[in-house]
């Protein structure tokens, strides 16, 4: 199916293991758009992966950064641009948001966040704790702000593809 033009970019949030990146590029393709992964821009931009970004400099280096490298995409031609799970709850980030793109929360359940998540170990915040109990906290603490989205698409557990339909038809 043809899908209108996507007057803003569209920004996934929510949590890590959620599918932003995977469903992102995904969406991108079928609108035809551009796709940044907003971590691998501060990648980029810090010239080391996000886990020596954290050991070498601290999380609020990482988030300076985050916040910056997220208002330069914000002012790129429209695209589709997932960012790194903390990203939504910086008031700043919200705002360029609010301003210039359209938000998504992707929502997930515990178990496949966890599952998820399990595959590959390049999150530093779920090594604070067991992972599943981080995600649990990080769950309660940041579900509230992800609310304020634009708009939710449940990300369950199953193929992709039937996530990236279900945002082509919440975005149309
Ligand atoms: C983080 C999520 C990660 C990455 C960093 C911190 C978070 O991105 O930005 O490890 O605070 O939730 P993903 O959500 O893409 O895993």
């Amino acid at each position: 199916a043809l899908h209108r033009p996507l007057p803003r970019t569209l920004v996934l949030v929510g949590l890590m293991g959620a599918g932003k990146t995977a469903v992102g590029k995904r969406v991108a393709a079928r609108l035809g758009l551009g796709f940044t992964d907003a971590d691998h821009a501060i990648e980029e931009a810090a010239g080391c992966s996000i886990p020596d970004i954290f050991e070498r400099y601290g999380e609020p280096a990482f988030r300076d950064l985050e916040r910056r490298v997220i208002a330069r995409l914000m002012h790129e031609p429209v695209q589709v641009l997932s960012t790194g799970g903390g990203a939504f709850m910086d008031a700043q980030t919200r705002a360029t948001v609010a301003e210039r793109g359209l938000s998504l929360w992707l929502k997930a359940e515990l178990e496949v966040l966890a599952t998820r998540t399990a595959k590959r170990h390049n999150r530093p915040l779920l090594r604070q704790g067991d992972p599943k109990a981080v995600l649990a906290g990080l769950m309660e603490r940041r579900h509230p702000i992800y609310a304020l989205a634009d708009l939710t698409v449940d990300s369950r557990d199953g193929p992709v593809e039937e996530t990236v339909e279900r945002v082509l038809a919440a975005i149309d």
